[in-house]
């Protein structure tokens, strides 16, 4: 997969792919990143990006030439990547969205700066507008950088069988199940016993149930909302356990 990043500040974006899945994925080629900066389209001897918004008002936004020039030319190298905008105006990035994007071969993000970006830019050359959550940041240049973790760890021979994204929070509209290392007893409080045992089929039925019981707790909107129907709702909490796990720990 190709994702570039038009933005202010490629090195801050850059960075993401040094370390974790992301330098996983393009180290074993599955994931190649390319920045581009609107600076290097902007015509005057100072490479102006920005300017005064029409009506008056505080800040500045980013002018449509340099920028426009930047997104033509990473669409004129991948042409059919859809645009996406970084925007707190945007539709919620969430699990879904991250899962179609790593299907698909490239994807053009453009990160806003300052109050943000000229509106015609927008209606001309943007396909999606994408926000990371209700909040405003002082960019694009995460929420880019939060996707491209979020794919990254999706796309094919990334994560191991062992790391497999399939048990993680939000597939099958499921939070994941807590986890448990050594040392088994620590300060008092200890590992639940049926981790301990090695009986795989009590084991697998112990994780479904606290992925059930996590959900319940912390996102009931997930776990009443559509990914779950009525009879895969009644099946799971057929095998809730309701005590926390170190309460029901006998030594
Ligand atoms: C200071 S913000 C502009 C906010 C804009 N004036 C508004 O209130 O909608 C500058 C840039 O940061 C990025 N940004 C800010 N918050 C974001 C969010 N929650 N998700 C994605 N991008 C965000 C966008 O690219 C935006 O153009």
């Amino acid at each position: 997969m190709k994702i570039t990043v038009v933005t202010l500040f490629p090195e801050l974006v850059e960075a993401v792919a040094q370390s974790g899945m992301p330098r996983v994925a393009v180290e074993r080629g599955a994931l190649s990143l390319q920045t581009i900066n609107p600076r290097m389209f902007a015509a005057d001897r100072h490479r102006t990006v920005d300017d005064r918004p029409f009506g008056g008002g505080p800040g500045m936004l980013l002018k449509p030439e340099p920028l426009a020039a930047a997104i033509e030319a990473a669409k004129a190298e991948a042409p059919s990547a859809p645009v996406w905008l970084l925007s707190p105006q945007g539709a919620r990035l969430d699990r879904d969205r991250v899962a179609d994007l790593a299907q698909q071969a490239g994807v053009v993000l453009v990160c806003g700066r300052y109050e943000g970006v000229d509106q015609r830019v927008i209606d001309r050359l943007i396909d999606a507008e994408i926000s990371i959550g209700d909040y405003v940041l002082s960019g694009g240049e995460l929420g880019a950088m939060v996707l491209i973790d979020a794919v990254a760890r999706r796309l094919p021979g990334v994560l191991g069988d062992a790391e497999s994204v399939a048990q993680d929070s939000f597939e099958a509209a499921l939070l994941d199940h807590p986890h448990y290392t050594r040392p088994e007893d620590w300060s008092g409080q200890r590992v639940p016993p049926v981790l301990l045992g090695g009986n795989h089929r009590a084991i697998d039925a112990w994780r479904s149930s606290q992925r059930v019981q996590n959900t319940a707790r912390h996102r009931p909107d997930l776990f009443y909302g559509q990914g779950l129907d009525a009879r895969a709702r009644a099946e799971l909490t057929a095998t809730w356990a309701p005590e926390a796990p170190w309460q029901t720990n006998e030594p």
